[in-house]
């Protein structure tokens, strides 16, 4: 099971001073030191966050990979295909929004995504698309022919102490989507408390984490919230 690390909210703290610390590229050098599989950032088209230049940076001095996040706009989709990192997410984007609130649509004809993952794949980034853990999404993503989707474990994380329904709709979305031969990745709202029975998905391979992480590395510092969440992750996958 890969572990990402969202460091965006390294970000969001640098940008609360508009100064140059908390750096994300340090961050994301000791998530790496503490076992992340990759390094993910959201580049919003507001910006309020991850830099264009932290984009850059990151680029060129990660050990791992860069999953960069990004909403459809031809101006976003144009940076990433200059920067080319490893891997591109889709995901929706509205201004007033406080994080990601749903997946993709992907409503049949809707031809920003269709260009925005046409335009990503030629310049040679594997492109996945971030959707609602749902059939007909997942088959609509499949149509596209992007090799991976994150699915959203947002109802998952807001539900998970009242009821296990969003964990079994996840795990049956995951074995779907491996069914039509994409590679599945999750997240969104994943915490200490609550990452153990998604990791367990075998069908999952991927897992993006970011605010947990960042919020814990406060009081443990960013090596030792890395490495905690790689220990239940991997503690979750050998169970
Ligand atoms: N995956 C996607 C597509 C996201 O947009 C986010 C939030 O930026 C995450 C994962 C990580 O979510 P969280 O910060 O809640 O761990």
């Amino acid at each position: 099971m890969r572990l990402y690390v969202n460091i965006d909210h390294v970000a969001t703290l640098r940008e609360a001073r508009k100064t140059d610390e908390p750096d994300p590229v340090r961050a994301a050098a000791t998530a790496e030191r503490a076992g992340a599989d990759g390094i993910t950032v959201h580049l919003r088209e507001d910006r309020r966050h991850i830099q264009d230049a932290d984009v850059r940076a990151l680029a060129t001095s990660l050990r791992t990979v860069l999953n960069l996040e990004l909403g459809a706009a031809p101006e976003i989709v144009r940076i990433a295909s200059r920067v080319t990192p490893f891997q591109a997410t889709l995901v929706p984007e509205r201004r007033r929004e406080i994080t990601t609130e749903g997946g993709l649509m992907l409503r049949r004809g809707d031809a920003r995504v269709a260009t925005a993952v046409r335009r990503l794949a030629n310049a040679g980034i594997r492109v996945s698309l971030f959707i609602d853990p749902d059939r007909a999404t997942i088959d609509r993503a499949a149509e596209l022919r992007v090799p991976a989707i994150e699915l959203h474990t947002g109802r998952y994380a807001r539900t998970w102490r009242k009821s296990d329904a969003a964990l079994r709709a996840l795990a049956r979305a995951a074995a779907h989507a491996r069914a039509r031969g994409l590679a599945v990745h999750a997240g969104h709202g994943l915490t200490y408390e609550n990452v153990q029975p998604v990791a367990a998905i075998r069908d999952i391979e991927e897992l993006n984490i970011g605010h947990s992480i960042v919020s814990n590395a406060v009081f443990w510092g960013m090596e030792e919230a890395v490495r905690r969440m790689r220990q239940l992750v991997d503690d979750a996958r050998k169970a």
